[in-house]
């Protein structure tokens, strides 16, 4: 069969391996992908998020199954699209993608159906918001309630760091349109993991436990990013707690979603901090995670072909899904400058060394090939340069997340670029407390 994955992170690259493992699969195509991707799968130019163009380009490829990767195409209503004509989609609807693409429609629904999650207020009004905050004091977190590319929650410690955000976010209209409603909620204290979840109407089977890095710098100091590495298994995740994210967030939210009129199919992604209360829910995402990904899908036994099928035809089953013992870590190499301004287009060196290492999975994320290097005319393997913020993300496998971490750095410290940055601390505090 021939697959089209859409996207261009390490997500992607990440999903594209996977899906080129299953026997079934003759061909993958990714639209746009980048130049790790590009070893894998055929690439398409074009915008992910332009869905006649999707349109345009299913109707050419016939492709049997569509994989979306991030959420763009989704607010979009690319899967809606894609799905009327006919094709066989994985990922949500646009209304079913709200969970993400509205924090403020998602936090209506988590407390329709009592599913755990911070205490907030919704408001349309940068008046009432700056009152709001005079009126409960900090610490608080102030969410923009539309799409922000990760970086719409700010978390405040002071009030006066409420209303600059609220002034940021409703006035100064820093994410623009997404912007125009806000989320004021209580902080949560505790320790996050990400669990995705396959999801298919209302059954679903969960995914192994993972965690992200989100500050730019080690001891998660500095801005929020996309995401700066990722590990799993997650120790402080018990099977207790995980029976508990079953019964009272994915057991109460997909059946919600169906009886709303928005069956879910695709990933649904909780964001959740470990609170003395219990888990809550910080986030929907209604995709994979990136870099969370990176870490889940090379310990996943089965295949996801498979998988994603049978949740499009409403036969997803427990069972379908097995997972490796092996743990996992990611790192995040980055562009210098990153969040902020950073430069593009410096040569990457090193990649070809870390493609014949044990256990080691070098995905791309913003990555092109050198058009302009002497090595593709010369017919050799065309040179790769850094075309975004996150450049790659370095996976290993190993035993135990020690292991696993260890041996991500080693094949970090084979690849160089100009002004690369990564942290040097992930998992860190997972494996200090699990001892020696
Ligand atoms: P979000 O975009 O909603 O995932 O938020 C980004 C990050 O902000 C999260 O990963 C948390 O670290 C932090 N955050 C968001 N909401 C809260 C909250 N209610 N309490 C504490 N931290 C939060
Ligand atoms: N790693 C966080 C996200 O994908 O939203």
């Amino acid at each position: 069969m021939k697959v089209l994955v859409v996207g261009s992170g390490g997500r992607e690259h990440a999903l594209v391996w996977k899906i080129a493992q299953s026997p079934r699969v003759a061909e993958v195509s990714c639209l746009p992908g980048n130049a790790g991707i590009a070893q894998l799968a055929r690439l398409i130019p074009g915008k992910a998020e332009d869905v006649a163009y999707l349109l345009t380009v299913a109707r050419a490829e016939r492709p049997d199954l569509i994989v979306i990767g991030p959420e763009g195409p989704l607010a979009a209503g690319a899967s809606d699209a894609l799905t009327e004509s006919g094709f066989k989609v994985y990922g949500p609807t646009r209304r079913a993608a709200e969970v993400e693409t509205s924090k403020a429609w998602c936090k209506e629904f988590m407390v329709r159906h009592g599913i755990p999650t911070a205490a907030a207020e919704i408001f349309d009004d940068a008046v009432a918001a700056h009152g709001y905050v005079e009126s409960v004091g900090a610490p608080l977190v102030v969410k923009a309630s539309g799409l922000a590319a990760g970086k719409g929650a700010i978390v405040c410690a002071t009030a006066g760091e409420a209303h600059e955000a609220i002034s940021s976010i409703m006035e100064a209209k820093t994410f623009g349109e997404a912007g125009r409603t806000v989320v004021i909620e209580e902080y949560l204290e505790g320790d996050e993991v990400s669990i995705l979840a396959f999801a298919a109407g209302d059954r679903y089977v969960p995914m192994v436990p993972s965690q992200d890095h989100k500050r730019v710098f080690d001891g998660d100091r500095g801005p929020n990013t996309g995401g700066m590495g990722a590990y799993s298994p997650v120790p402080s995740y018990t099977p207790e707690i995980a029976e508990r994210v079953q019964r009272e967030i994915f057991g109460r939210a997909l059946p919600a979603l169906v009886a709303e009129g928005r069956p879910y199919v695709g990933v649904l992604y909780a964001g959740l901090m470990l609170t003395r209360q219990g888990p809550k829910v910080i986030e929907f995402n209604a995709r994979m995670g990136d870099p969370e990904t990176q870490v889940v899908l090379p310990r996943l036994d089965s295949d996801l072909v498979d998988i994603m099928e049978a949740s499009i035809t409403g036969s997803l089953r427990p069972g379908m899904v097995s997972w490796s013992p092996r743990a996992a870590a990611t790192v995040v190499m980055a562009s210098g400058g990153y969040p902020g301004k950073y430069h593009t287009g410096l040569p990457i060196h090193g990649l070809e060394e870390t493609s014949t290492l044990d256990s080691v999975l070098v995905f791309h994320a913003g990555t092109a090939f050198d058009a302009a290097a002497p090595g593709k005319a010369g017919g050799g393997a065309a040179p790769v340069k850094t075309s975004g913020g996150r450049v790659l993300a370095v996976t290993a496998l190993a035993g135990d997340l020690r292991g696993a971490v260890a041996r991500a750095y080693a094949a970090v410290s084979k690849i160089r670029f100009e002004g690369a940055h990564y942290r040097k601390d992930i998992a860190a505090r997972a494996i200090g407390r699990l001892g020696t």
